[in-house]
């Protein structure tokens, strides 16, 4: 694992855009593997200015996202398919028909894990970006007694909820379940760029990088993955 040290949200943010610009102007008709939560916004608007500035170029790169809400329509505002459209592609020249996410208003989620699952063995990606979870999960990946393969759909962990009800109005609508691309497939992309930013993460941080690997932190297996760059900022490697 190739720990970056940022001092800040902001270095970290400008650090993980640099990585992920390098990759898109190396390759440009890349597969990210795209992530949500409060961690890559920053990193996303640092995309977004660079494609301003006209030295990025998104017309051939296809993205797929971790993670969906279950019951969410992709125009309510707290799902992650609207997210990414907000805070990076309606920004930025990705085609509309290469960017893909669960449908989290599937009705029968188990054709949904196996579409997502399909699509994903079509598309090898070169890069996933991924964020921590306060719990150690990476996509919607809980801690668990073994570490999930395909797309599943997951019962949201208490904390989780908890940590996610920040975004919604009431406590009552934030979802208690998701699609998530299981662990197997996390770890089957090329490179893994883990931003991880806070105090909050310090402790889990540290569990991820010198802990035992085990399904209960679930971010613990990227130690196995032969391509992972973590940046983080000093708050969450205060206790490295
Ligand atoms: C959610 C997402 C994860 C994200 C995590 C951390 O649960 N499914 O992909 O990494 O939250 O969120 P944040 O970056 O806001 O701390």
């Amino acid at each position: 694992m190739r720990i970056i040290r940022a001092k800040d949200y902001d270095d970290m943010s400008r650090k993980a855009a640099n990585l992920i610009a390098a990759q898109v102007t190396m390759k440009p008709d890349c597969v990210l593997g795209l992530a949500t939560g409060s961690t890559p916004i920053g990193t996303y608007k640092e995309l977004i200015d660079k494609y301003n500035k006209g030295d990025l170029d998104f017309s051939e790169v296809m993205s797929v996202n971790l993670d969906e809400y279950k019951g969410l329509t992709k125009d309510n505002d707290q799902s992650y398919n609207y997210f990414m459209r907000k805070n990076l592609f309606d920004h930025i020249n990705i085609k509309p028909d290469h960017y893909y996410l669960p449908n989290g208003m599937a009705e029968n989620a188990e054709a949904e894990c196996q579409r997502y699952d399909k699509l994903l063995s079509s598309l090898t990606r070169d890069m996933q970006v991924l964020g921590l979870g306060l719990n150690g999960h990476i996509g919607f990946n809980e801690p668990s007694d073994e570490f999930a393969k395909g797309t599943n759909l997951i019962k949201l962990s208490e904390s989780t909820i908890k940590a996610n009800s920040r975004f919604f109005e009431k406590y009552e609508d934030t979802p208690t379940s998701a699609f998530t691309m299981g662990i197997q497939s996390i770890m089957q992309a090329r490179k893994i760029l883990l931003l991880v930013s806070g105090k909050g993460k310090a402790q889990i941080l540290r569990e991820v990088i010198d802990g035992p690997i085990k399904p209960q932190v679930p971010a613990s297996i990227l130690q196995l993955h032969k391509d992972v760059t973590i940046i983080a900022d000093e708050d969450a490697l205060s206790m490295l």
